[in-house]
């Protein structure tokens, strides 16, 4: 690996209210570099975000580079297809460095049965483009971090939904058997990666995808769930059929239910970091996540 360099001040954080955001912040702060935050509703004094100095702003907003302060290092931690229209706006307050997050979701959710998930795939795609040409054009180095399932217990809508459910019905339904296979990455790890792929020199231009420190079965990851809760694992394999249709009568209470999830379970989603490994050191945990009980 080539050697560390000091990451450019001063360091602005998008999307710091999204699951990743309070664990970057928070190590930017005890790197002492003082990040800004940006967010359309930024915490209330008392109400936590410490560790920055928060900023109101809409990345979609025309007049954007009139809220922003001088910036060197950008992470952006929000969906990658607000970048593109944002750039111009971070280069003029002086951007030369970008971490962005994407989604292996551009790769797993091409070919899916649901629209939505297909038009998603798409525009992740095409915001990766764009945010790779543009920021080549602009002398902007970049580099782009792919994770697959995110988790942080209690405040994801992946891992933590499924002890949500656990915790009411006590049982966990699964379309088929759930073999297929999953690497669900805490976001934690990933803060620690992004902060560790700025200092990297080798990141410059390059894209990974980010991956947990273990690879599951759908049902595995499931049972940890469970264990996480201190319960006796108890999921109920069903007929793919059967699955799909408890899905569709659960959507309007789980507005998030599809059917594609059913499909989804018995697929495998699963990449490698051993690039990330390479270039910056990527060593995220096991996936033992850890709930409350009560
Ligand atoms: N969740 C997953 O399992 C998963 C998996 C793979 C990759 N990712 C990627 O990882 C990153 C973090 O994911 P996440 O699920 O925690 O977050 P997310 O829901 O994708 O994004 C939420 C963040 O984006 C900000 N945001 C949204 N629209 C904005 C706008 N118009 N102007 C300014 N900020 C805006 C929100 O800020 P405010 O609401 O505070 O304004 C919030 O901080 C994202 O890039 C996501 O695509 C997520």
């Amino acid at each position: 690996m080539d050697s560390e360099t000091t990451l450019k001040t001063p360091v602005l954080v998008l999307g710091a209210t999204s699951l990743i955001g309070r664990h970057l912040l928070e190590r930017l702060k005890a790197e002492d570099l003082d990040p800004f935050a940006i967010s359309r509703r930024p915490p209330q004094v008392g109400d936590g975000g410490g560790e920055a100095c928060w900023l109101d702003g809409d990345l979609k907003d025309p007049r954007l580079a009139e809220h922003l302060p001088a910036v060197a290092t950008v992470f952006s931690l929000s969906p990658i297809w607000l970048l593109p229209t944002a750039l111009p706006a971070l280069k003029a307050r002086g951007m030369v460095r970008l971490i962005a997050f994407s989604s292996t979701s551009r790769f797993t959710k091409v070919d899916s049965p649901d629209e939505g998930e297909r038009s998603v795939a798409l525009e992740l795609a095409g915001a990766e483009k764009a945010v790779e040409t543009w920021c080549a054009e602009h002398g902007v180095a970049w580099t782009i971090l792919r994770p697959t399932l995110i988790y942080d217990e209690g405040r994801d809508g992946n891992v933590s939904r499924i002890a949500r459910l656990v915790k009411r019905f006590h049982v966990m339904p699964l379309s088929g058997t759930g073999e297929g296979l999953r690497q669900p990455v805490h976001a934690a790890d990933l803060a620690e990666g992004a902060l560790a792929a700025a200092h990297a020199p080798a990141t410059r231009n390059r894209a990974y995808d980010l991956v947990g420190g273990e690879t599951v079965t759908y049902r595995v990851m499931v049972d940890r769930v469970f264990e996480g809760l201190g319960k006796r694992p108890r999921s109920l394999p069903m007929p793919v059929w059967l699955f799909a249709l408890i899905m569709r009568l659960a959507k309007p209470f789980y507005p998030g239910a599809t059917t594609a999830m059913g499909t989804r379970m018995g697929q495998d989603l699963t990449f490698d970091s051993g690039e990330a490994a390479r270039d910056f050191g990527w060593a995220p945990r096991a996936f033992r996540p850890r709930f409350q009980r009560t």
